[in-house]
């Protein structure tokens, strides 16, 4: 089965590029399951119920997040009821959500979708690796993919290698810059360290270039509201063999609107 996964989208301009392209892929490359990380999808921040509809509309089956998952407060209308939407599982206990969602494909094929944060130079959460961990434990073997939201490579690196036999794919996401280094590990498991960002690429990893530098060069707290122009869907599309899970394949997308 093949699987689409999608980086961060960002704004109306990421959203507008799904629309256009994952229907299509969807058809043409014979698409199970689509997976998108949604956190910067309401105007560069967080999620709303609208934006996230228009994302489930356009073809995504689950939404994954990160640390800008609550920037919206509208998002903890949907973020108890809406099983496809899901935030990092190691989150405190009691934070709303879940990290977890497990479906069957069209053609009946159970998939599970883990949603992890990093904790190098992020926020502080419980530990990915022993959250990750526990889940697996209570899991049957199935095709599991896992979005490591997380700044610093090397943590994503060691999810990878950790997971490395246990679980079909694990793509981490947050920087919004594409890695090259996509591979399958040795034990089955498809692997890259950023699917890089959907949405605008003439700004700072989706941001406008102005609002970036004053900040930088004198310090004022900015609003920042998406850049537009540049727009790119920024994903990989992974084979995996449903009869033992292993990933067979990893392919990189960079498509231009
Ligand atoms: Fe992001
Ligand atoms: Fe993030």
């Amino acid at each position: 089965m093949r699987i689409l996964l999608i980086g961060d989208i960002v704004g109306r301009p990421g959203r507008q590029v799904v629309r256009e392209k994952v229907p299509r892929l969807r058809a043409e490359r014979e698409i199970e399951l689509v997976v998108g990380n949604c956190e910067n999808a309401a105007a560069g921040a967080g999620l709303t119920p609208k934006t996230a509809n228009e994302l489930f509309n356009a073809g995504i089956d689950v939404l994954t997040s990160g640390n800008h998952i609550f920037d919206k407060k509208e998002v903890f209308q949907i973020i108890e009821t809406e099983p496809r939407l899901l935030r990092p599982a190691n989150y405190a206990p009691g934070v709303p959500g879940r990290g977890v969602w497990t479906g069957t494909t069209p053609s009946g094929h159970r998939v599970t979708v883990i949603n992890l944060q990093g904790r190098v130079f992020m926020a502080p959460t419980d530990c990915p690796f022993r959250t990750v961990d526990g889940l697996l434990e209570k899991m049957e073997k199935q095709v599991i993919i896992v979005d490591m939201h997380a700044e610093a490579t090397s943590e994503k690196i060691a999810m990878g290698w950790h997971l490395d036999g246990r679980v079909s794919a694990v793509f981490g996401t947050h920087t919004h810059v594409q890695t090259a280094d996509e591979k399958i590990l040795p034990g089955g498991t498809a692997y890259t360290t950023d699917l890089g960002m959907t949405g605008p690429y003439d700004g700072i990893i989706g941001v406008k270039r102005d609002l970036v530098m004053d900040k930088f060069l004198r310090g004022m707290p900015t609003r920042f509201e998406p850049s537009e122009g540049d727009v790119r869907l920024c994903g990989a599309i992974v084979e995996i063999n449903e009869n033992n899970f292993r990933a067979t394949s990893i392919e990189r997308l960079m498509l231009q609107q």
